[in-house]
């Protein structure tokens, strides 16, 4: 499973699902001038559908009949693209979603926005796009040498982050999807903690892990709920801590 961009992005690029990919799957193509997804990276998140103004990105699963072609193009054009991770300017081509809805009607099809904005939105071609959401906070650069060290200021240290209060068995809903969290894996050297944490989203067959530190950035932007905690810990989980 993988997201798909479609021809609704083709000249306008407006490139505000780029900066919230959490694993910079987004690229760059000029021919036609579109950002596609590597579907083989995506982890089916869904965080870019609502980003995007005109609403071209959608699940696999819901892509229209008409950009059914996308899913192929997406995978065949990410290759030859500039890996993109920063929101800029739309193209000066970039038309609005009532203007894509237009155009669509014209050519009678019958495209229904993404589910995730539809339901938000009072149902598909029509709604308005939703606010976009803050970047993902950057982590302050490692300094290279001793001497560098003495001329940049230091970072103030950044608290430890809470952490996330579920365990295995646990419900949760990312962006707009549900799922089963299956598995936590606790990381080692410096870090320690869990590090990742293996989640079964409905409707997919496969699994998919996330950094753990991406589900701590999820939840403080209120893109992660947590529907069911899953069951208490037992005794060394008490102890030792996690699941
Ligand atoms: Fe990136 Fe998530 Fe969108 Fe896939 S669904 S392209 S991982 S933001
Ligand atoms: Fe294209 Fe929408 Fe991203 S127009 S570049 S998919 S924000």
């Amino acid at each position: 499973m993988a997201h798909v961009v479609t021809e609704r992005c083709v000249d306008c690029r407006y490139t505000d699902c780029c900066a919230v990919c959490p694993v910079e799957c987004f690229w760059e193509v000029t021919d036609p001038a579109m950002l596609v997804i590597d579907p083989a990276t995506c982890i089916d998140c869904g965080l870019c559908i609502p980003e995007c103004p005109i609403y071209a990105i959608y699940p696999l699963a819901e892509v229209p009949e008409p950009y059914q072609e996308w899913i192929q193009k997406n995978e065949d054009l990410f290759a030859k693209g500039t890996n993109f991770t920063e929101q800029t300017d739309p193209l000066d081509s970039a038309i609005p979603l009532d203007e894509i809805h237009a155009r669509e009607k014209s050519k009678g099809w019958n495209v229904k926005d993404p589910s995730a904005v539809a339901e938000d939105e009072g149902g598909g071609g029509g709604g308005a796009p939703a606010a976009a959401a803050a970047p993902p906070p950057v982590a302050p650069r490692p300094v290279a040498s001793d001497e560098a060290a003495e001329e940049v200021p230091m970072a103030p240290k950044t608290p430890p982050r809470a952490p996330l209060d579920f365990r295995v068995g646990a419900r949760i809903k990312i962006g707009h999807r549900v799922g089963d969290v299956q598995e936590m894996r606790k990381g080692g050297g410096a870090y320690g903690g869990y590090h990742d944490v293996k989640v079964h989203l409905e409707g997919d067959q496969r699994p998919v892990w996330y950094l753990y530190s991406a589900l701590q950035t999820f939840r403080d932007q209120g893109e992660l709920e947590i529907v069911d905690p899953g069951p208490p810990p037992n005794i060394f989980q008490k102890l030792f801590g996690g699941a």
